[in-house]
């Protein structure tokens, strides 16, 4: 079988504040599977980017250990993380961070460039998907909310990452325009093959994903979006 895309073993993190060290995750199993999407929900500060923090190596683990696409993560050092970031991972923010003096399309190769690819018929694809083949000339700051996203969508994917983290996506888009933006990211990673997790307050857009955990208390369980609760086994897909 293939290699997850993503497997923590036992971790943990926290931060050392002065004195006193403030446990965020605890002892938290989790695998994404190729092509694989989780949705992730849980209060404000239950440590929810802090996990995604963690899978981008912007965070070190205080204990346990992070395999990424079949490799262990414990040694890796700038080069390794910096491949990894550059070929397999894409990122999507609440805030769209895209590249404000750039146009559309120059926002969108940008990753090709870290990769020294060239565009080519998967981001023909990707703006036709995302409805944004007209806006490649556009200033990204002349776009509307939702098609900021789109463009941050097709930035992410341009090189065909194998792995999606979406922090809240939909955070700063009105309701109607959140649920188009999760209907095209799923239709997407789906014909990519992209493992995706996903940050979301809504169950709406929660329900996109195959597979729905919550946070609580530091421990990664599953959530039952409909009771608004989660039950009390730790979650890992086999
Ligand atoms: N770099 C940091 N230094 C210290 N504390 C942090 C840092 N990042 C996050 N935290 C703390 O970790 C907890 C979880 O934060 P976060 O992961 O941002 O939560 P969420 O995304 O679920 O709202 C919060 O109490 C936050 O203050
Ligand atoms: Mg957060």
């Amino acid at each position: 079988m293939e290699n997850p895309v993503v497997t923590l073993k036992q971790a943990s993190k926290s931060f050392v504040d002065g004195k006193d060290t403030h446990s965020v995750l605890d002892s938290v199993d989790f695998t994404l599977a190729t092509g694989a999407s989780v949705a992730l929900t849980g209060a404000s500060g239950s440590g929810k980017s802090t996990l995604l923090n963690l899978i981008t190596g912007f965070e070190p683990l205080s204990s346990g250990e992070l395999w990424l696409d079949g490799e262990n993560t414990s040694a890796w050092k700038d080069p390794q993380w910096s491949r990894f970031r550059h070929q397999k991972l894409g990122v999507i923010f609440q805030q769209f961070n895209l590249l404000t003096p750039l146009n559309v399309k120059q926002n969108i190769a940008f990753p090709l460039h870290l990769n020294q690819q060239k565009w080519g018929d998967w981001c023909d694809y990707l703006v036709e998907a995302l409805g944004i083949s007209e806006l490649l000339d556009r200033h990204v700051s002349a776009l509307s909310g939702g098609q900021q996203q789109r463009v941050a969508i097709a930035r992410a994917l341009a090189h065909k990452p194998k792995l999606l983290l979406a922090d809240e996506p939909t955070g700063n888009l009105d309701h109607k325009a959140g649920l188009e933006v999760m209907r095209l990211l799923n239709k997407i990673t789906t014909q990519g093959n992209t493992a995706v997790l996903l940050v979301t307050h809504s169950p709406e857009c929660a329900n996109f994903m195959q597979t729905q955990l919550v946070l609580d208390d530091g421990k990664l369980k599953r959530a039952d979006l409909n009771k608004k609760q989660a039950s009390d086994i730790s979650y890992v897909e086999s």
